[in-house]
């Protein structure tokens, strides 16, 4: 078996420390910064041939940067001959253009998917992708983690029941449908409407919320107009404690401000995106779960070719 090597962008160095920690393998040195004009400079330090590599990236805001240093990652490592490239993608940026749903859009997913795949990427492995069939957009293995199992050892601390699941929109109905049943809780289901990319409505509860402790799960917070919407239909309708998770808090905006006023009682996101410590500060009730130790364990079973799929959310 050839060697792994661990490689690391700049969009989430706490998170790729802790994932070289559980594989107790150190990030490999390399000479990563920017020329005057902002284009990204890279030179390697530790030789690749014929190597196994990981390179962690989240293409997170700055989201066109990051994923640009990611490219150039795969370039750098594919012409010094690196055996096998996996780009480690804990969060997937531009994951909700992933399709044409009104006329003269870009499906800006699949061009992410091109892009990674002709810079030379073998491999990626990513976590909760927003929607699963973008790993069709890809025609090398997509290894799609789920948040799952770091966020039920926290829910499970918390004494929740009664509980209610509560979809914050229809196309997180089947997530919530797992946790619920794994959690052996009811589930229900916000009629959500978006008005624009930063604005939503929540118009009705599809389900009791009366008296139960509700928990509602989603893969991103952005802006954080679902969530919060959600929440405040929830509170009117008499539900008790309001228990907010997302796997990437994306968190952008007036997000901080908007959740921090928000009738929520726990805010849970994972670290494939970092929070900076000014959001922290403002979120007082904002628990952040790291995802180090299911990535490392995902690289470690990649690179032995063991299976992966015992990590993954049953769907
Ligand atoms: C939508 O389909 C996603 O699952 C999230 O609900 C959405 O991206 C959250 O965005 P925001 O926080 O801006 O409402």
């Amino acid at each position: 078996m050839t060697d792994l090597r661990l490689f690391a962008g700049r969009s989430n160095p706490a998170l790729a420390a802790a994932i070289a920690e559980y594989l107790g393998t150190p990030l490999g040195r390399v000479e990563l910064g920017n020329f005057p004009d902002g284009e990204v400079r890279l030179k390697l330090s530790d030789d690749v041939r014929g190597r196994d590599t990981f390179v962690i990236q989240s293409t997170c805001p700055p989201v066109n940067d990051n994923l640009m240093e990611l490219l150039i990652f795969i370039d750098c490592l594919k012409r010094a001959s690196a055996e096998r490239i996996t780009a480690v993608i804990p969060y997937f940026g531009y994951a909700r253009q992933d399709r044409k749903d009104e006329g003269r859009v870009p499906i800006t997913a699949k061009l992410a998917a091109n892009l990674l795949t002709t810079a030379g990427a073998d491999r990626v492995l990513t976590v909760e992708l927003h929607a699963a069939q973008i790993q069709g957009f890809f025609d090398i293995p997509v290894d799609n983690l789920s948040a799952q199992p770091v966020f039920q050892a926290y829910f499970e601390t918390l004494s929740l029941s009664p509980l209610t699941l509560v979809s914050p929109d229809v196309g997180n109905a089947k997530q919530s449908r797992v946790y619920a049943d794994a959690m052996n809780a009811n589930l229900a289901i916000i009629d959500k409407r978006r008005i624009s990319g930063s604005e939503t409505a929540s118009m009705a509860i599809i389900g009791e919320v009366r008296d139960q402790n509700v928990l509602m799960i989603d893969d991103i917070i952005a802006t954080g107009g679902t969530a919060v919407d959600a929440c405040r239909l929830c509170r009117q309708q008499g539900a008790r404690r309001i228990v907010v998770a997302a796997t990437h808090g994306v968190l952008c905006g007036a997000a901080p401000q908007r959740l921090a006023e928000a009738p929520i009682d726990c805010l849970a996101v994972t670290d494939t995106i970092p929070i900076p410590p000014s959001v922290r500060a403002r979120l007082p009730n904002l628990v952040v779960l790291s995802v180090s130790k299911l990535i490392g364990e995902a690289i470690r079973r990649i690179h032995r070719h063991e299976s992966v799929s015992s990590l993954f959310m049953k769907r």
